[in-house]
């Protein structure tokens, strides 16, 4: 394993790479879901980079940023098992330094859902993947399901953008009890961990209904709400039911893939999770 801290030793290090690049950015923190994306790379690839960077720029004025966990120690120990792999971990001075003034706005599909409640998030993702992108020239990049409208813009900017990157999409790593795997889910107290299923368990719920031939969006909605309100400490920020692929609500009855998703508050922590339908393939 090979630590660059530099734009300058990365670029030094790929350089020396013969054969195909995968890309997994994180924000560090890791967790198994982190680790399955790094995994899906190795055996994809000859080499691997990994990127561990709080990226500042898609935190919103009066969220996470300073308490976001980090704990880098940790994450190279987690990291040091695969071979092949060089860890990218750059300073906000070299990813934004002081005359930084150019960004990425993916347009329509940054209006909805995560991006309605999170202004200017997106901005800041498509924004830091794009100068990873440039730095790490990767042949192929790897996102988690897990935040699905994260990776439809991804995917729309290197279409727009004819980067030379295929983007692989990865099916969320969930808990025993079907949590999605996040580095937030570290904000949550034994009682709140313990409710915090809920988000999994409401999209089951208005899944086994779509099975069951219910094609009404706002029945699948208010199946999602009424899951999530029976748990007191859930505070519900909000469920949708939207178009696969262009992530616009639906309204009335359905037809072709759909994707459920929300954002829920459970005590310090805003939890996001989604599971598509209508689709033998996930979305990605
Ligand atoms: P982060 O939240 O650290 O996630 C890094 C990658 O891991 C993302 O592609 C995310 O979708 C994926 N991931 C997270 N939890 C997962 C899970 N339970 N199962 C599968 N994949 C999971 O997403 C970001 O960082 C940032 O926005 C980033 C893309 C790095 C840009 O700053």
């Amino acid at each position: 394993m090979i630590v660059c801290q530099t734009i300058e030793a990365l670029r030094l290090e790929r350089a020396k790479i013969v054969g195909a690049v995968g890309f997994v950015p994180t924000m560090g923190y890791l967790h198994e879901g982190h680790l399955e994306l790094v995994r899906r790379a190795a055996a994809e690839n000859d080499a691997v980079v990994v990127s561990i960077f709080v990226n500042p720029t898609q935190f919103g004025p009066n969220e996470d940023f300073s308490a976001y966990p980090r704990d880098l120690e940790r994450d190279l120990a987690m990291l040091s098992a695969f071979p092949e792999l060089i860890v990218f971990t750059p300073s906000a001075e070299a990813m934004y330094p002081q005359d930084f003034q150019t960004y990425v706005q993916v347009e329509r599909l940054s209006q909805g859902l995560e991006g309605e409640r999170r202004p200017g998030h997106f901005r800041g993702v498509a924004t830091v993947v794009a100068k990873l992108f440039n730095i790490v020239q990767p042949q192929r990049a790897y996102f988690g399901q897990k935040d699905a409208q994260q990776l439809a813009v991804i995917r729309q900017m290197v279409r727009d953008l004819a980067f030379p990157i295929a983007i692989v999409g990865v099916p969320t790593v969930r808990a025993a009890d079907g949590l999605a795997l996040s580095s937030r889910n570290s904000y949550l107290t034994p009682e709140e961990r313990a409710a915090a299923p809920v988000l999994y368990r409401a999209l089951c719920a208005a899944r086994a209904r779509y099975e069951a031939g219910e094609r009404d969006a706002e029945a699948l909605r208010a199946t999602m709400r009424a899951v999530l309100e029976a748990e007191p400490l859930a505070q519900v920020d909000y469920v949708s039911v939207a178009e696969a692929e262009t992530l616009r609500e639906c309204e009335g009855t359905l037809s072709g893939a759909v994707l459920l998703s929300m954002a829920v508050r459970i005590g310090r922590a805003r939890l996001i999770d989604n599971l598509t339908l209508g689709t033998d393939r996930h979305f990605c």
